[in-house]
């Protein structure tokens, strides 16, 4: 029922050009976790290094006991099958019909017959809700339909990790909508672990588990999505709320000048945190926990009207102060309020200076 991934210092440059360097971050087994960034941040980049297509110049990736960016080439094959990927444009072979597609991996990469293939295939098809499409070319079908049936494809080996970059791009936001409620139902269904590339904020504030940001070459933080959300660090803050004020300008980060012209001027009120997208059948994942739990557990006092009219104890600033751990042991450390990166989030916190200044 998926596996943790563990990342650990991880560097990559292409020649001279640093991608990104020191990024750590766990992608916990059977949640769902964004990451989020803007564009050319090296979010690809970072997934084509998880599944061992790209090389790291440092840090390690250790999936199921296995370091793989020290393992040899055979058993990198054999990790890679762990892996189903949904790649930007789904990846179909234009000339194949959609159950020529999906059947790609499996025809490859096991000695099925086609009587069990054709099974698969179908089942696959259902759960990616394109039963009757098999024989269709990917060019018949609309963008959303090839995003699922990239999906499906990415479905035939029962992978323990999936990786998504980007599935909602050139979507609309209805199709934006079903496709994220596929993948909740999915996670809840085949419980791997989900990695989402995105820069939808929606599908980033709703979807997950667990947010990361990357920003000018560094993982700017990562963490349960309750914490981003309630975030008052400046860049996690612009981003997931999408606003203009704060430090990441047009191109990427704001010249002098322009953050001079704008201190004083407030960064905007936090939203409410929404809740998380629920599965369609009610059913809870494995994962899931229950909405406030990292709040209260770090004493964090959420953006005003935060789950609102769902009925979910949450600490509010009329609270603050009267439960207060009043002694030093290591549980009421625990027990402080934890702002961006503060303890109880090693290897999670904010790497030093992620962003701005020198
Ligand atoms: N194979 C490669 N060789 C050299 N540079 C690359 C390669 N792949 C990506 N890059 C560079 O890495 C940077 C990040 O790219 P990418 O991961 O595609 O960004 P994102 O997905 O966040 O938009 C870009 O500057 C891109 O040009
Ligand atoms: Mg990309």
């Amino acid at each position: 029922m998926g596996v943790e991934i563990k990342v650990e210092g991880l560097t990559k440059r292409f020649g001279r050009q640093t991608i990104w360097e020191d990024v750590s971050l766990t992608l916990p087994k059977g949640e769902i976790s964004v990451l989020l960034g803007p564009s050319g941040t090296g979010k690809s980049v970072f997934l084509k290094t998880l599944i061992g297509l790209l090389k790291p110049e440092a840090g390690s990736i250790m999936i199921d006991g296995r370091d793989i960016t020290k393992v040899k080439e055979k058993e990198l094959y054999e990790v890679r099958k762990l892996f189903g990927v949904l790649f930007q444009d789904g990846a179909l072979f234009g000339s194949q019909n959609l159950f020529d597609n999906i059947a790609f991996p499996l025809r490859e990469h096991t000695k099925k017959s086609e009587r069990e293939i054709k099974e698969i295939v179908l089942e696959k098809l259902e759960i990616t809700g394109l039963s009757g499409t098999e024989r269709k070319l990917p060019g018949e079908i609309s963008g959303g339909m090839r995003k699922r049936a990239g999906l499906a494809r990415a479905l035939v080996l029962d992978p323990q990790i999936l990786l998504f970059d980007e599935p909602d791009s050139g979507l609309d936001p209805v199709r934006t909508a079903y496709l994220n409620q596929l993948i909740v139902d999915l996670n809840s269904q085949i419980e791997a672990t989900f990695l989402i590339v995105t820069h939808d904020v929606n599908t980033a504030r709703t979807v997950p588990d667990n947010i990361g940001l990357l920003y000018r070459r560094h993982l700017a933080m990562f963490g349960p999505r309750e914490m981003l959300l309630s975030s008052n660090e400046p860049v996690v803050r612009q981003f997931l709320n999408a606003q203009r004020e704060g430090p990441i300008g047009m191109a990427e980060e704001k010249d002098a000048g322009e953050l001079e012209s704008e201190k004083g001027t407030e960064l905007g009120a936090l939203p409410p945190i929404p809740a998380q997208l629920a599965t369609s059948d009610g059913s809870t994942r494995v994962s899931q926990r229950l909405p406030g739990t990292w709040l209260r557990e770090h004493g964090v006092v959420p953006p005003p009207g935060s789950f609102d009219g769902l009925g979910i104890d949450v600490p509010t600033d009329e609270g603050a102060g009267r439960d207060e751990p009043t002694d030093d042991s290591p549980e009421a450390a625990d027990r402080q309020p934890v702002a961006a990166g503060a303890p109880g989030l090693p290897a999670q916190r904010p790497r030093r200076r992620p962003y701005g200044g020198a």
